[in-house]
């Protein structure tokens, strides 16, 4: 029997998923490789106690690269700094590489994937994004046959984890958060994951893929869910919308629009009945139309699937170029500033009761420049919140409205975006 022998750099929550499906599922994935998948050594901070202890540990993660008795890494340590220098040690001694780490492909991918074609090994990543759910190799093999025209994607378990807490338990932000620190959701920073970089690291690989383009993490425009209040969830609410934190994808022909924010969507669309640490990906696709993936998208193992099914490939020869193309097809990514977005948007302003009694309030305070679908008010003592949701915009004309607003009518105002797919 043909062996694949590994050699994983990292035992926290991920490391550890890896190391027990290996352990607890090694014959179903024998029968499936054609080959014995052995953990031959590990490298972590301190030697754990489930350690098999015949297997070899090094302190140092790079020392696996230059082990000749190892034939593939993986690396869950997270981080860019050690992972890249671990990636590039084992590409140059011939292993093949396999990670979780968002980071690294998403703000180092164009120069990676040359590094793999020039040495010849591979590069796998298919728990970077979405963990268990196979949209790598859904957008790379999948739906080869199909331009992306767009998608819609909730990428972070731990912001959908929280949103989903605070609008069915009315949980304060903060409890949501250790919630999902403690089922391991979180990065270990977890601004990472609040601030939404984690998920703009997810789409910015995604969308390479989709569109043949380099990874373009810096030039995202990328918003979290720290300033998200349970108010805005009760209002979305009454106008039959959750809200969601969306990487979103759309091909504008020319140019493209790539950028990760809360926004409202439909409680009728397929996007928002997907709760908890559920991450999903609702495409457009040129020739099979609509398609979604709904899947665990954090947690040990979860992760460790994706992690694993990237070894059974590799195993059975079946590799690909990283971004699903040679790297000299790779195009820079040219994508629209945020403010050129043309959509609906939820407006919510704090004004004074007597104003709010007005039947033509709308008009008061937008003139005719916006037309409003529906509104929905919170009574707070002698003011209201009123939410409103527009009509399709451009986004610099709603920037321009809101710093327009007459201050002694409107107390405070914010906004967020909305979208509504129509896909099923
Ligand atoms: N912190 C990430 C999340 C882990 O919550 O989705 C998976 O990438």
């Amino acid at each position: 029997m043909k062996k694949l022998r590994i050699g994983l750099a990292g035992l926290g929550v991920v490391g550890k998923g890896v190391y027990d499906i290996l352990t607890k599922d090694a014959k179903l994935l024998e029968v499936r490789s054609n080959a014995s998948l052995e953990l031959v050594a590990v490298s972590a901070r301190s030697k754990k106690d489930f350690l098999n202890p015949k297997i070899k540990f090094y302190e140092n993660a790079v020392d696996l690269a230059n082990d000749p008795e190892i034939d593939v890494i993986i690396e869950v340590i997270g981080g860019n700094k050690t992972a890249k220098d671990l990636l590039q040690a084992a590409l140059k001694n011939g292993k093949k590489f396999v990670t979780a780490n968002k980071a690294l492909i998403a703000e180092e991918g164009f120069e990676l994937a040359q590094l793999e074609e020039k040495s010849q090994s591979c590069i796998r990543f298919e728990a970077a994004v979405a963990a268990a759910t196979p949209i790598i190799k859904t957008f790379r093999e999948g739906l080869a046959a199909n331009e992306i025209k767009e998608f819609y994607a909730i990428l972070n378990g731990t912001c959908n984890f929280i949103l989903t807490k605070m609008k069915n338990e009315n949980l304060d932000f903060a409890v949501a958060l250790k919630e999902a620190q403690d089922l391991g959701y979180a990065e270990s920073d977890p601004t990472f994951d609040i601030k939404g970089i984690d998920t703009a690291h997810k789409l910015a690989i995604l969308a390479a893929i989709a569109s043949g383009t380099k990874p373009a993490f810096k030039q995202l425009h990328i918003e979290g869910v720290d300033e998200v209040t349970i108010e805005d969830i009760k209002l979305a609410d009454e106008l039959g919308y959750k809200i969601k934190l969306l990487a979103t994808y759309k091909n504008l022909g020319e140019s493209m629009q790539q950028a990760v924010y809360p926004a409202l969507v439909k409680n009728s669309d397929k996007i928002s009945q997907v709760d908890s640490a559920f991450n999903a990906i609702l495409t457009k696709a040129s020739n099979a139309n609509w398609n979604m993936l709904i899947g665990s998208g954090a947690g040990s193992l979860p992760t460790a699937s994706g992690i694993v099914a990237d070894l059974v490939d590799i195993a059975n020869g079946r590799t690909n170029y990283m971004f699903g193309v040679k790297s000299e097809h790779l195009r820079e990514a040219k994508i629209n500033n945020i403010s050129q977005r043309f959509g609906k948007y939820f407006l919510k302003l704090l004004i004074n009761k007597d104003l709010a009694q007005k039947t033509n309030l709308a008009e008061v305070l937008f003139g005719s420049k916006l037309q409003i679908e529906k509104a929905a008010f919170i009574d707070k003592n002698s003011e209201i919140l009123c939410a409103f949701l527009t009509d399709e915009q451009k986004e610099q004309d709603v920037l321009d409205i809101l710093k327009n607003l007459d201050s002694n009518l409107v107390k405070s105002a914010k906004f967020l975006r909305v979208e509504e797919t129509n896909s099923f």
